[in-house]
This record gives structure tokens, sequence and C-alpha cells, in this order.
């Protein structure tokens, strides 16, 4: 299949994982008081190279770079406003522009500033207001931005904030990346659809501030689990899907677009979710090699959301071999377009990611389209970088 003009190909980064040295972002503030924990600190220096990754995708045939807004560099103190940060943000929308990509502008992803977590985060009670205000400061530099996505995954931070709570029950060990799973894998409770509904209730709260002050596309993007039910287990895999996805699929009804972020599939027993089964195909982040997950995420949000245009704004795979980079993609786009052809409206494709970069408290689940040298930060384009680029030209795989 061949997708229509104006179809977004890109790829997506996160202000922490590539910028460097978020000195006043919580995840900085977690990174020095947790041992043993390993460190952003320059990242791979986006903040200042931002003009070259941009450019790479550029050259290569994308039209679109996702990208995110660090509130922490923003208001780096309650109510302080750096000036010279917006004035940063906006010469970066500034240069996707002028290079032909169409910026895919994140609110939040996963980050926040310390002195919002240090008044209790996203549970404390004003923790909204907080939030609106930091929104309605960056709503004049979003001119021209067509997408904005307000917050990455928060099905994911509400898991995050469940795991913390369970640090500090002493039922799971003090630090666990998001992402990243460890030897052991807990069983982990079901997220409290309490905490996820405070981030609906954000989204909801500045999703027409955005829209009426810029005529922007506004939407979230979620976390896609592609879950499946073990025999007998399809009550508990419902149970399981309205509170670790459906709620907050439900909540972008009335959105522009929904942000379909799908990486593996997992199934679910009478337990919850079944950890994924080591595997010599596994990804370096420990999950099954399936790139159908991606359709199955597709067709299922379409689903419950009711017919909300799609943007994939997050579909990678953690591997060192960029072989199977490509092999992975090109199934997941042959999910994507089959969805398509079943009349699913999917705006764009945007890969993760762009750069290898710092996979929350890891180095090595290296998932970019571009090798990057941490001593010297030089960027080395890898195959699929080119390859990505010649299907966004042609609209569709090579046949
Ligand atoms: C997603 C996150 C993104 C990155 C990928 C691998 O959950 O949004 O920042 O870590 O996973």
């Amino acid at each position: 299949m061949n997708v229509e003009r104006g179809f977004l190909w890109g790829a997506s980064s996160a202000p922490l994982q590539v910028e460097g040295n978020n000195v006043s972002s919580d995840w900085w503030a977690r990174e020095e008081s947790i041992p043993g924990m390993v460190a952003s600190g320059d990242a791979i220096d986006s903040y200042h190279r931002y003009p070259e990754d941009m450019r790479l995708l550029a050259d290569a045939g994308l039209n679109a770079y996702r990208f995110g807004i660090e509130w922490a560099r923003i208001e780096p103190r309650q109510g302080q406003i750096s000036r010279a940060q917006l004035a940063h943000y906006r010469r970066m929308i500034d240069t996707a522009r002028n290079l032909g990509l169409t910026p895919v502008v994140t609110l939040h992803h996963f980050t926040s500033p310390q002195w919002f977590a240090e008044l209790g985060g996203w549970m404390a009670a004003d923790a909204v207001d907080h939030f609106v205000r930091y929104v309605r400061t960056v709503i004049p530099i979003l001119d021209e931005v067509e997408w904005v996505a307000t917050i990455n995954e928060p099905n994911m931070m509400t898991m995050m904030i469940e795991m913390a709570r369970a640090a500090e029950s002493g039922e799971l060990p003090e630090w666990q990346s998001p992402t990243v799973e460890g030897a052991v894998q807990p069983l982990l409770p079901i997220p409290d659809p309490q905490v996820g509904r405070r981030f609906v209730e954000a989204h909801h709260a500045v999703r027409d501030l955005i829209r009426d002050a810029t005529g922007a596309k506004v939407g979230w993007t979620v976390a896609n689990q592609a879950l499946t039910a073990t025999p007998g287990n399809e009550a508990k895999h419902l149970e399981i899907q309205y509170a670790l996805e459906d709620l907050y699929l439900e909540a972008a009804r009335g959105d522009d677009f929904i942000g379909v972020q799908a990486y593996s599939s997992q199934q679910v027993d009478e337990n919850g979710l079944v950890p994924h089964a080591p595997h010599p195909d596994n990804t370096l982040v420990g999950t099954s090699y399936r790139p159908d997950a991606l359709g199955m995420a597709v067709r299922h949000t379409w689903d419950v959301t009711g017919g909300v245009p799609i943007l994939v704004t997050e579909n990678g795979i953690a591997s060192g071999d960029d072989a199977r980079r490509i092999d992975y993609t090109s199934g997941a786009l042959r999910g994507l377009f089959s969805a398509m052809a079943d009349d699913v409206d999917v705006r764009g494709y945007l890969h993760w990611t762009a750069l290898d970069n710092y996979e929350w408290g890891h180095w090595e689940p290296t998932f970019g389209l571009i090798a990057v040298d941490r001593e010297t930060f030089e960027r080395t384009p890898k195959p699929s970088l080119a390859w990505l680029g010649d299907v966004a030209r042609r609209g569709g795989l090579p046949a």
C-alpha cells in the first residue's frame, strides 16, 4: 500500500533522554539520590546539537520530528520562567520547519521540575493548576505547530507512581527502570485508576486551551501493550486492559488525534500480566519480538476511542543489530498498512527513536536510527535511517 501525501514520516525523542544536563528535573534529583543509578549526564548533547540531529532526519527523506519541551527548563524554580529556554524551544520549532520537518511537540514526557515533585507531584491537590500554568507559558511559542501532545504515556506514569509506592513499602526494589525489565520481573499491582484520572484531568484541562490559542491538533500519547487473554482469562484481560490502557484511550475521545506507542505484545492470565518469557529473539529490554504489536495496538485504539485519528508516535526495537530493526519495522508497517486498508485513519508514523539515547537508567538498549559516540557526540546514521527515509519517499515499503 502507498500512503497519501502529507502522511508524517519521522522519528521521536524526549528531552531528558537526549538533551543532557536537565539539572532542574525530578529525574536528575532521582539520579543523584539513588545509589548506583546510571545518570543521564550530558545525555547525547542534543540540547546543543539538535540542528544536526534534525538535518540528518531531513536529509534521509523524513518529514517529521517529535521532540519535547522540558518543563524543568522553562520553570526551573516555581514561578520563575526562563525566557531564554522558551526562545530555545522556539528555535527548535523554527529549525525543524525550515528543514521541512513537521514538528510534533510533547509538553510533558515523564519528567517534571523537582520543585513540582517536592510539592507532592501529580497527586498533590494543586498539581493540575501548576501544569496548566506551565502550558499557558509555552502556548505563545507554539505558533504554527500543528501537532501538540500534552502528556506522554500517562499510563506508564501511573505505573511509575505505583512502583514508587511499592518501593516505599518494600514490595519492590528501590529503583526500577520504567521501560527496562530486570532479571526479576515482579508482578506489578494493577495501576490505581484514581491516579490515572488525575492525568486525564490534567490533559482535559489544557486541551481546549492549546487548541483555541494555537489551532494545533491536540492529543496525548498512550503506551499500548497489545494485550491478549490466555484461554479462560478473558474477564481478567478486560480488567487489566481497562486499568492499563482503555481508561486513557477513552479519555482521548474528543481529542484531535491519539498517539499510539507500541513495541511488543503481552498476555494476561489469571494473575495479571504474563512476564515475557526468556527467548533468544527477545529485544534488549527483555520484551518479545513482536512486529505485529503495532497493528494490534492501532486497531484496539481505533475501537476504544471510537475513531479518533491516529498518529503513531512511537514504535521501534531495542537492538544492537540494525538489520533486525529494519526487519521489525517492516513487519510493524505491514500491520499498520493493513489496519489502514481496513479504514483506520492513520496520519503518520514516527519511529522510536532518532538517535541512540539514555533509556531511563540505561545506555545499553539502543533504539536509534543513528548511533552516537558518547565521548565525542559524533553521530553516525545506521542503514535503518536511509531505509526509513526511502520508505517515506516512496510512501510505502519496497516491493
Ligand atoms: C516509551 C517512552 C520512551 C522510550 C521508549 C522505549 O515508553 O515513552 O521515552 O523510553 O518507551
